[in-house]
């Protein structure tokens, strides 16, 4: 079963907050975010930064580690730019190794709960490198360093081979959630059957021209929501775990409050329809 506090609804990304992303990450924390996305990919994460602000928030409060979820990712050679935590030229299996270790280091952690796959090495599906890479992934979980697994910017196809091949399953999926493609329907759909938990991503970003429809900004009205809550709580009303990346500390407050109202089933119809509209 995977093992996800539920009281934690939304998860925190860390993405492109460069020199700011020590004191979101704090901020974040302080607002009453339990659960941090981030990755070791220098290029759009700084990995660093989220260390020295769950340090940092740690330091002040009565929390320790233990009460936050805590997950990165590792990135193949071709996501990534000059900034590598690891040796090109090693091999897959030990380039997850090297990574995984700069991750403990930069997060200051021991163990992580969750490690994810950022991307299948090829679009196709998921053949020999991805293999060898899931398998390392699978050593780190039987070492106890990393209690769940994760897989992201994956087409259906690449999921189920990976579900066909892995002997340690994901727990979590992390992709990119357009309306117009039924809120990732097909993805969502074998992430239920198997049980997996589906984080969606750039739901706002994404889906900006569904979340102009004035259907949107009457239901959030008659609310009295904004339209990210309402965005985040459909998400998570159809089963996901959003991530947000807010750099605003309202945002934050705001987003959080997620379970003091609930979706009709008739608004649920006409948020997971909006594309069609
Ligand atoms: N696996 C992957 O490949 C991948 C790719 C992309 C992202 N991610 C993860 O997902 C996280 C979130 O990224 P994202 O693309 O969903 O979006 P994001 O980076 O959070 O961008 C959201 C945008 O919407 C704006 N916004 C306005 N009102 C908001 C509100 N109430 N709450 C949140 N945003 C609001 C934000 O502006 P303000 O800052 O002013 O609020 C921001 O410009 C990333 O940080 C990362 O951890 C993963």
């Amino acid at each position: 079963m995977p093992q996800y506090p539920t009281d934690f609804q939304l998860m925190y990304g860390t993405a492109w907050k460069e020199e700011g992303t020590a004191d979101l990450t704090y901020k974040a924390l302080k607002a009453g975010f339990r659960a941090i996305d981030t990755a070791n990919q220098r290029k759009h994460y700084f990995e660093e930064g989220v260390g020295s602000g769950i340090k940092r928030f740690l330091s002040e409060s009565d929390l320790t580690r233990d009460d936050l979820f805590l997950q990165t990712k590792f990135t193949y050679e071709r996501g990534q730019d000059h900034r590598l935590p690891y040796d090109p030229k090693a091999s897959f299996s030990d380039q997850v190794k090297q990574s995984f270790a700069s991750s403990q280091k930069h997060l200051g952690t021991e163990t992580l709960d969750s490690y994810v796959l950022h991307g299948p090495y090829q679009n196709g599906g998921i053949f020999e490198e991805d293999q060898e890479t899931w398998r390392a992934f699978e050593s780190l979980h039987a070492q106890g360093k990393v209690k769940q697994l994760g897989v992201s910017n994956v087409s259906p196809l690449h999921l189920q081979q990976l579900l066909d091949f892995a002997e340690i399953k994901p727990t979590f999926v992390q992709n990119r959630c357009f309306a117009r493609m039924g809120w990732d329907q097909p993805v969502r759909e074998i992430c239920k059957s198997n049980g997996l938990i589906y984080q969606g991503f750039s739901l706002l970003t994404a889906n900006s021209a569904e979340l102009s429809h004035p259907a949107v900004s009457e239901m959030a009205i008659s609310l009295q929501k904004t339209i990210p809550q309402l965005v985040f709580r459909f998400a998570l009303q159809l089963g996901m775990l959003p991530l947000t990346g807010t750099t605003s500390a309202q945002h934050m407050s705001e987003d959080l409050v997620l379970l003091n109202f609930e979706l009709t089933p008739e608004q649920m119809k006409t948020l997971e329809g909006i594309a069609l509209n």
